[in-house]
């Protein structure tokens, strides 16, 4: 499974770039205008494909079809792996087959159902974003969408890579990757708590107590 970062934090990004743990990048209107401040967000962008070797996800804040492509045309510009996130509107969905044609890569964000992901997947979508969380928020069981869009893109062999997100805690990613899910995309908090488990901490605890005991006690010849 591949492991996306959902944020826009370039601190974030460079720990999990070093440590080797992402594969990719999403940002979002929210995340970008929250990073960027007084910054351009291009210059945001720029430096976060810089920091990456796998896709960056940017999103396009027009909501009609020609405004989409021409800014997704203008994102694509910004480094060679940006790919395009477009909402899941009708619209959208001539945008992300436009900007196919032209050899730009899309992410359907803000689907919230297994046909929603079909019909991105159709139109041309490299990737589609079931918002896992949001769904769990509203009584919903967000995992199904995953689980009922692997079969049914599994049943035509659809490239589109099903890209689990809103992930909000382990759990999900445990559930995600049983299930198939091409990719997760985690806030990086949630990342952080992959490493963790009271026991690990627990057993270091007493390991280096042990030796710090042994560093205090006399020593006889072998
Ligand atoms: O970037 C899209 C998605 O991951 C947002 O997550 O936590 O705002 O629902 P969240």
């Amino acid at each position: 499974m591949k492991f996306f970062l959902d944020t826009a934090s370039l601190k974030d990004i460079s720990w999990a770039a070093q440590a080797g743990l992402i594969d990719g990048i999403t940002t979002n209107p929210s995340l970008l205008a929250k990073q960027a401040g007084d910054l351009d967000p291009r210059d945001v962008l720029k430096e976060i494909c810089s920091l990456v070797d796998g896709p960056v996800s940017a999103e396009v804040v027009a909501v009609d079809a020609d405004g989409m492509v021409r800014e997704g045309k203008e994102l694509a510009k910004i480094a060679d792996n940006i790919v395009v996130k477009i909402p899941m509107l009708e619209a959208g969905m001539v945008a992300v087959r436009r900007l196919a044609s032209d050899g730009i890569k899309t992410n359907v964000t803000l689907c919230f159902s297994s046909v929603q992901c079909l019909i991105a997947a159709k139109a041309g979508a490299a990737y589609v974003s079931p918002f896992i969380g949001r769904l769990d928020d509203v009584g919903q069981e967000g995992m199904d969408v995953i689980r009922e869009a692997r079969v049914i893109f599994d049943n035509y062999q659809l490239a589109t890579e099903i890209l689990a997100a809103s992930i909000r805690h382990p759990r999900h990613v445990v559930e995600a990757a049983m299930i198939g899910a091409d990719v997760a995309t985690l806030p990086p908090d949630v990342l952080k708590k992959l490493l963790l488990h009271p026991l690990t901490d627990r057993g270091l605890e007493q390991f280096l107590a042990d030796w710090k005991k042994l560093g205090t006690r006399p020593k006889a010849p072998v």
